[in-house]
């Protein structure tokens, strides 16, 4: 595995690899690599000629408040992991490098992001479909790769890949949880203890909401009062929304019929996770 900071050595490798006619798989993260992130680069490494994983903590998709300066991070391990998992080449710019003068172009996205994580965030998605444009130009990839776990996110890129024509697909990959069913994500090392005991009962309340839907409840708002009380009983967590809407067009469902997504942000005391289940229904 090569590790490549500069722009300028991404784009010049990416061309001769493109010259060679091989096929290209990118994984976007910002690091501190756990499994979900591991499954995507395996994923990539069946499926492409060579695989590359970028490691960039965006700063332009974190708002104000956020926690872009305490996000975690830990390029050696990183290094490592990645390499185990099949990446030829690990792409970790630093924000200068990708951003080195002001843009005279700005992306806001105007569709799918009026609900979850989008209206809580407000900025972040433009930050990510800003970021990710780069990404695939640099990359050139013929597939990229995101986890469901972030599905608005999965959303807005196949809509960006689609509305400004990236020869490339988008591949959604499950989301990968821990044995007690808490989605992995980097912000887990914020938990303390005991909201670690609590935090897999947010996947068993997006479950309860499921099952009521499974049973037969066709009516968004009572299974949605069933997730909201699974959560408020077991996960000892601040609810920041659960949402049930069509997936992938992210729009507001009362009556429940084809794809949807239940969705939940909720806070911790130094962490806010989020998590979703997508099932059909008759
Ligand atoms: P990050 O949160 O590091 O996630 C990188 C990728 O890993 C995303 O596609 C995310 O959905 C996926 N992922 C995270 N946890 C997962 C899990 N438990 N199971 C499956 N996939 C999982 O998402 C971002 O970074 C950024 O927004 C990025 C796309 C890199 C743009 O900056």
């Amino acid at each position: 595995m090569i590790v490549i900071k500069k722009v300028k050595e991404l784009t010049s490798i990416v061309g001769e690899k493109k010259k060679a006619g091989l096929s290209i798989g990118l994984v976007p993260t910002m690091g501190y690599l756990h499994e979900g992130h591991l499954t995507l680069a395996k994923k990539a490494r069946e499926e492409n000629d060579v695989v590359i994983m970028s490691i960039f903590v965006n700063p332009l998709q974190f708002g104000p408040n956020e926690d872009f300066e305490s996000y975690p991070r830990d390029f050696e391990r990183d290094q490592k992991l990645a390499e185990e998992a099949g990446v030829d080449i690990l792409f970790a710019p630093e924000p200068n490098e990708m951003y080195p003068k002001p843009s005279m172009i700005v992306m806001n996205v105007v569709e799918r992001t009026d609900r979850l994580c989008g209206e809580k965030r407000p900025g972040h998605f433009d930050g990510v479909v800003t970021v990710v444009t780069k990404l695939f130009h640099l990359a050139q990839p013929n597939r990229a790769y995101f986890g469901l776990k972030d599905a608005q996110q999965v959303a807005v890129i196949n809509g960006l890949v689609e509305s400004l024509n990236f020869p490339l697909e988008v591949i959604g990959v499950e989301t990968v949880r821990e044995e007690n069913g808490l989605a992995k994500s980097s912000r887990n090392v914020y938990l303390t203890p005991t909201e670690r005991q609590l935090a897999p009962h947010i996947y068993q309340a997006l479950k309860a909401g499921r099952a009521l839907a499974e049973q037969g409840e066709k009516d968004a708002e009572k299974v949605i009062n069933e997730t909201i009380a699974h959560l408020n009983e077991h996960t000892g967590a601040e609810i920041d929304y659960v949402e049930l809407l069509s997936f992938p067009e992210l729009t507001p469902v009362q009556t429940i019929k084809g794809q949807v997504i239940l969705a939940t942000a909720v806070k911790y005391s130094n962490a806010r996770l989020i998590d979703n289940i997508i099932f059909e229904c008759e």
